[in-house]
């Protein structure tokens, strides 16, 4: 048995060695010593601002917007915005005013993305920043730090990735784990180099092929506990289903992947994994950005339409239902090759594909500020078009009234064995069953 007093003791000294750096002498952050300011962030993705009910994502630099230097994204209360200062880890004068920026589209609910602009100080080349809510309180802030992100020193100014998905927030225990690996698959099949994966909850199957994915350098999952902070609404309307912020974050976790990607990607797609873009008049991704950018030189933002393949009509001849995937959870989009033709005199979604460099703020089927005279480009469909498997949206259709679309076919050869190796890698195929089916 340890004595009580020891552990209380020891406590003691603990707590003593790692206050008194930030209390009891006269702060010596950021004026003496910059370097202490990385030892104050949080290496979390979500950062509850002091004083506020607001919440940091992230910081990037940012040099596009006239006066500013960065861009801190952030989920922020809409009723309680106040002025805030961005502090810097500098010698000289460390904070400036900060501009804020909540996006436009907040569907009724309390939070909304909102970005945070700031100008550095000059000569202060600080590789971390923070906000105060009072200006002459910096000596005092016990703020985390944000490291800033996108420098142009880093090594990733030059682009690497032809094209970037970014898959926003799995959340609810998400367990769709066959239609995950087939749609990754795809992507790759088709050019993709990197998807960003924001990951709040998923099953355990999926959380296998996850893990297993995120070895290789294809997939990059963000950690986004957003329901650790708030109550994330499982919908996309206030009115209808309540919470606090529109589906789990979305549009913040979507606007965090196009910073993320800024230098590094040349073009970023926004779609969900439950749809891939799909070129039918090209083989892949660059063949066709190629086409449609020498048509529209300045043109930084594509819209695909929205197609869906309802997943309760299944292909007849069965040629693709495999003994071996039987025992995955989820859909085989390769079953489901009946197209839902969208109702066009409703309000029709699409998805995008963007040049991130192109875009300051976006939406889940629009974008919402772009630099430049460009105007969105509104991709036919019968040169791209989004394949979406789930239920049906127009589900009083009839399989007479859909378009038998056999385009995923195309790839079925290459796409089959690459489905397999990722199932086995994870364990989540068994090795006997794996080998019949090569
Ligand atoms: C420091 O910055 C504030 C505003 O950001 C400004 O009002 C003040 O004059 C500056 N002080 C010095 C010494 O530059
Ligand atoms: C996704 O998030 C959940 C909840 O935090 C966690 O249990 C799981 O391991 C995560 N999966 C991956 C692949 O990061
Ligand atoms: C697929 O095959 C299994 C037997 O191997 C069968 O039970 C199942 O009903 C088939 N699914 C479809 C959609 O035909």
């Amino acid at each position: 048995m340890i004595p009580i007093s020891f552990i209380a003791s020891l406590t003691l000294i603990i707590f003593s060695v790692y206050k008194t750096p930030w209390t009891d002498n006269p702060i010596p952050v950021p004026r003496t010593d910059p370097k202490q300011c990385p030892l104050r962030s949080s290496g979390k993705t979500f950062t509850p601002l002091k004083g506020t009910k607001h919440l940091l994502v992230s910081a990037y630099m940012d040099q596009r917007v006239r006066g500013f230097d960065l861009r801190i994204i952030g989920i922020f209360r809409r009723d309680s915005i106040q002025a805030l200062h961005c502090l810097f880890c500098c010698r000289d004068n460390v904070t400036t005013k900060a501009t804020i920026l909540p996006h436009p589209d907040n569907f009724g609910f309390p939070y909304v993305t909102t970005d945070v602009m700031c100008a550095l100080p000059k000569g202060c080349s600080s590789k971390h920043v923070s906000l105060l809510t009072d200006q002459d309180n910096w000596r005092h802030s016990e703020q985390m730090w944000l490291p800033i992100r996108n420098l142009k020193t880093e090594e990733t100014s030059d682009k690497r990735f032809s094209f970037t998905v970014c898959i926003s927030t799995v959340f609810g225990r998400y367990n769709n784990v066959l239609q995950f690996a087939q749609s990754l698959e795809m992507y790759r099949l088709l050019g993709v180099n990197r998807v960003v994966v924001y990951n709040t909850s998923c099953g355990p199957e999926l959380d296998q092929l996850l893990h297993s994915y995120s070895q290789e350098d294809f997939v990059e999952i963000v950690p986004w506990p957003i329901d650790e902070h708030l109550t994330p609404s499982y919908g996309w309307l206030h009115s209808e289903s309540g919470g606090d912020v529109h589906y789990f974050g979305q549009q913040t976790s979507l606007n965090d992947c196009i910073y993320r990607s800024m230098e590094r990607s040349r073009y970023v797609l926004l779609n969900d994994i439950d749809e891939i873009i799909m070129p039918y008049q090209q083989s892949g991704l660059v063949p066709l950005m190629d086409i449609l950018q020498k048509q529209h030189p300045d043109a930084g933002v594509f819209m695909i339409e929205n197609h869906i393949f309802p997943k309760k009509h299944f292909e007849p001849s069965g040629k693709f239902n495999r003994s071996q995937w039987n025992k995955v959870p989820g859909v085989n989009i390769l079953e489901h090759i009946y197209r839902e033709d969208p109702d066009r005199n409703v309000y029709h979604p699409y998805k995008l594909i963007i040049q991130p460099r192109m875009v300051e703020q976006t939406s889940i089927h629009e974008v919402l500020k772009i630099f430049g005279t460009q105007v969105p480009v509104k991709v036919p469909p019968d040169v791209c078009r989004t394949i979406h498997t789930r239920v049906a949206l127009r589900g009083d259709l009839t399989l007479e009234q859909l378009e038998e679309d056999k385009r995923l076919w195309d790839f079925s050869e290459k796409l089959i064995p690459c489905v397999d190796k990722a199932l086995r890698k994870a364990g989540l195929l068994d090795t006997k069953d794996g080998h019949k089916g090569g």
